[in-house]
This record gives structure tokens, sequence and C-alpha cells, in this order.
């Protein structure tokens, strides 16, 4: 990768930004404002969720920049609980509807199921994905993923899929890489894109990571996302500083050396967000929350 608008070419042919912007939990500004930065600093690629409540904000922003809906890439997901076929077209129509748009590029089952005592979970994310390949048909959607799901979440899926799943969106960091689900994800053709790329800031005052930055003259944040993209991972990133947004872009005029990966890549579990699909769904949102 060797800029923000280069891309990663997924099974079906389409391409899929190698660097999204993250528009979960803006922090202290409203969502308008962190998004329409990220438009001024030049980020077009926007990653939201029907559950972040940042759609609405994000059409704003898109529409008041002036700039064409075909520059921006926009991936959103529809909630747990807007899982099973008709609810899947109602939760499509309304992120629709507050994006501001007759299409999205990429439409993501945010996690696999509810609860471990739902035994309907597998037959409900089936029912999902043929209702997300009817709406990928009429071209309200131009590709359809996954996140948050194992390998023993994506069998079911693949097995009834007249379309396969381009990307799984998982936590995906130094310290926290997932090799299990990121191996059966290789193996099967499925794209792993990166959240918490930084541990949402947990790593960034990792020792392993700070010697690095030091060595390399980089930041913390910067040799976190580099390491990702150099292992063909696409990453998703938040930043509600117009500084801290321009540095995580500045990540293409480097390389971390094979040694280096190879450090990155084995070190010691860190940085976790101990968010887990295997959990329930009030754990999962009061997670979210803390
Ligand atoms: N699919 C899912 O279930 C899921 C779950 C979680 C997140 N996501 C997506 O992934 C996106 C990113 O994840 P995230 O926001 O949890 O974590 P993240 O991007 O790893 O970390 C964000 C945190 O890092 C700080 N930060 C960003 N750039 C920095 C830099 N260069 N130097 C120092 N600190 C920096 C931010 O603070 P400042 O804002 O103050 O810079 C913020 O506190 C989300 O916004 C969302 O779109 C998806």
């Amino acid at each position: 990768m060797n800029g923000y608008s280069d891309t990663y070419t997924l099974n079906n042919g389409m391409e899929l930004p190698c660097m999204l912007f993250g528009t979960y939990n803006p922090g202290d500004i409203d969502s308008l404002t962190l998004i329409e930065q990220a438009i001024a600093n030049e980020y077009r690629y926007f990653d939201t969720a029907s559950f972040y409540e940042t759609e609405r904000a994000l059409g704003e922003a898109m529409k008041k920049s002036g700039i064409p809906r075909e520059e921006f890439f926009i991936t959103s997901k529809l909630w747990i609980d807007e899982r099973g076929g008709q609810n899947v077209k109602e939760a499509l129509e309304r992120s629709l509807m507050r994006i501001g748009t007759d299409h999205i590029d990429l439409y993501l089952i945010h996690w696999p199921h509810a609860a471990k005592n739902d035994e309907e979970w597998n037959k409900k994310n089936i029912e999902t994905w043929k209702a997300m390949e009817d709406l990928c048909r009429e071209g309200k959607i131009c590709e359809i993923g996954l996140s948050n799901f194992h390998p023993h979440h994506i069998e079911g899926i693949i097995k009834n899929a007249e379309i396969m799943p381009v990307i799984d969106q998982l936590e995906l960091h130094p310290g926290y890489m997932q090799e299990y689900t990121l191996t059966y994800l290789r193996e099967h053709d499925i794209f792993p894109q990166a959240w918490s790329p930084l541990g949402r800031a947990r790593l960034l005052s990792d020792p392993v990571i700070l010697e690095l930055a030091r060595k390399y003259k980089r930041s913390s944040a910067q040799i976190c996302l580099r390491y990702l993209l150099q292992r063909g991972v696409s990453v998703v990133v938040k930043s509600a500083s117009p500084a801290r947004m321009r540095e995580n872009q500045n990540v293409f005029d480097f390389e971390l050396s094979f040694e280096d990966m190879s450090l990155l890549s084995c070190m010691a579990q860190a940085g976790w967000s101990g968010e887990h699909p295997d959990s329930n769904a009030p754990d999962i949102k009061s997670n979210f929350e803390q």
C-alpha cells in the first residue's frame, strides 16, 4: 500500500479501501463535527453502523461537503436485533434514509448473535444473509460482509451462500491478531478488516510498540497501522483530533522490517477490548458504553 487511496481487491473483484475512518463514539465532539473534520482532512471512506447513531451525521457531512457521492465509500452494519428476513430490509431502508443515499457500498452483520443460549442464531444469520443477498441483487448494497464472526459462525453462512461474504471486520491489532480466525479468512478468501487498530489507544504505551516508534521515528499509532497494512489488513481508525487524523494517514512512506513484523506478530496479548462475539448482547452493549 502506497497511499490512502490504495485499495485491496476482494473475492468478487471489487475494491476495498485500505483505510477507513471510524465514526463510533466521537468523544467530546459531536458526530457531525467529527465527520466534517475527517472530510476536511481528506478522509472519504467511512465506517458507521445503525448502533453507532452516526449515520445521520455522516449523511449530513457528506451533503454539506459538496463532494460527489461516488467519491465516498460507506460501510454500515445491521445490529444484532435487526437480523432475520424482513427485518434486514427494514433496517437497510432506515440506514439509507438516515444517510440520505440510495446505496451502501458495504453492509455487514455487526455481531453473529445476541446470547450464547440463543439456539436460533445460526438459522437467523442464514436468513439474514439471504435477505442481504437479495438487497445486493437489487443494487441497494454493493457488497456484503460480516463483523465479529469467528470460523464457527461463518460456516453456516458460506455453506448456504450464493454471494460470498467479502470481508470480516474484527478487532485486530498487535497483541490481538486472532491468528486462528485470520488463517480461516485467508483460506476462504474473506478479507480481514481491523477495528480498534490502536486497541482504542491502550496499545500506544506498550513497551514493544514504543521501542519501534523510537526506532522508526514514528508515533506508536503509526507503527500499529503500518503493521496491519503490511499484514494485508484493511484498517478502520478513529480520531477526534485533526492532527492525529493526519498522523494516521501518514503511514505510507515507511516500511517495518521483516524482523520487526515478526516481533509485533509474536508479542504478548495486549490492548484487547474484552469484547467477544460469544459474549451475550447486554455485555457487548455495556462494553461499548464504557
Ligand atoms: N465492528 C465492530 O464491532 C466495531 C467495534 C469497535 C469499533 N469499530 C469501528 O472501528 C473504529 C475504530 O475503532 P476504535 O475507535 O474503537 O479504536 P481505535 O481507532 O483503535 O482507537 C481510537 C482511540 O485512539 C485515539 N487515537 C487515534 N489516533 C491516535 C493517534 N495518532 N495518537 C494517539 N491516539 C490516537 C483516539 O483518541 P482521539 O480521538 O482523541 O484522537 C481514540 O481514543 C470505530 O470508530 C468503529 O467505526 C467497529
